[in-house]
């Protein structure tokens, strides 16, 4: 894989994690946790002594609450610019991305509790997005070799980062919990999410960085996937 030109920090907060790529032009930062997380941004931003202004792009990988909650924050913090796939885009701007489906049993459970009982859970400070994705965009003008790709299942608009030292910045399209299936436990398209799955595995990375759990290998996409195609690639 090619030398990298870049560093990658993760950033957890609570049960999710953000990321911050960054070289010695500036910063990206991928996804904002949940809300209130901008303080902590902020001093991560501080710890690696990157100025303010050195954050370059705030690229949200879908509109969930635990993602984009701090998205407006950390853009009136910083003046980075926020980038989001057209098909989460009104989301944001609505201050609302819904719960999506279970994949499995349990996690249908807590989806039904959630809607129930948690009906505000979904809600995120609104903002307009200032770039609006489509299949692919570049990361070039940003100072980082890669590109952003609509990967669509988990939401309609799910993105991931492809950093061309051999990264992807997955969002929610995989999971890295220890112990448990990638195949993420909610989806809004289970069907997409798998031939997104199939498109990540025609890509040329070494790890993937989830919003939820530790780095996973290309290796472990390789494994699951064909049970994954077997267990979830069927409607009910
Ligand atoms: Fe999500």
């Amino acid at each position: 894989m090619a030398d990298k030109s870049y560093r990658i920090l993760r950033i957890p907060v609570l049960n999710v994690s953000c990321y911050l790529i960054y070289n010695e032009t500036g910063a990206i930062l991928v996804d904002t946790c949940n809300r209130g997380s901008g303080e902590k941004v902020m001093e991560m931003l501080g710890h690696l002594k990157l100025e303010t202004a050195s954050l370059k792009l705030i690229i949200i990988t879908h509109s969930h609450y635990d993602h984009a909650g701090s998205a407006a924050e950390i853009r009136k913090l910083t003046g980075a610019p926020v980038a989001v796939h057209r098909n989460d885009a009104d989301e944001l701007r609505n201050g609302y991305g819904p719960l999506p489906d279970g994949t499995r049993w349990k996690a249908r459970i807590l989806v039904a509790l959630g809607r129930t009982f948690l009906k505000r859970l979904g809600n995120i400070p609104p903002l307009e997005p200032d770039i609006i994705v489509e299949d692919q965009f570049e990361l070039d003008r940003f100072g980082f070799k890669g590109r952003i790709l609509h990967l669509p299942g988990h939401t309609d608009g799910s993105v991931v980062v492809c950093l061309d030292g051999g990264d992807v910045i997955a969002g929610d399209t995989v999971f890295g919990i220890r112990g448990h299936e990638i195949f993420p436990p909610f989806a809004d398209d289970r069907m997409a999410l798998l031939e997104s799955w199939e498109k990540l595995l025609g890509l040329p990375f070494d790890y993937l960085y989830p919003g939820h759990g530790a780095r996973i290998p290309k290796r472990a996409l390789l494994d699951e996937y064909p049970s994954a195609r077997a267990r979830y690639g069927k409607q009910d």
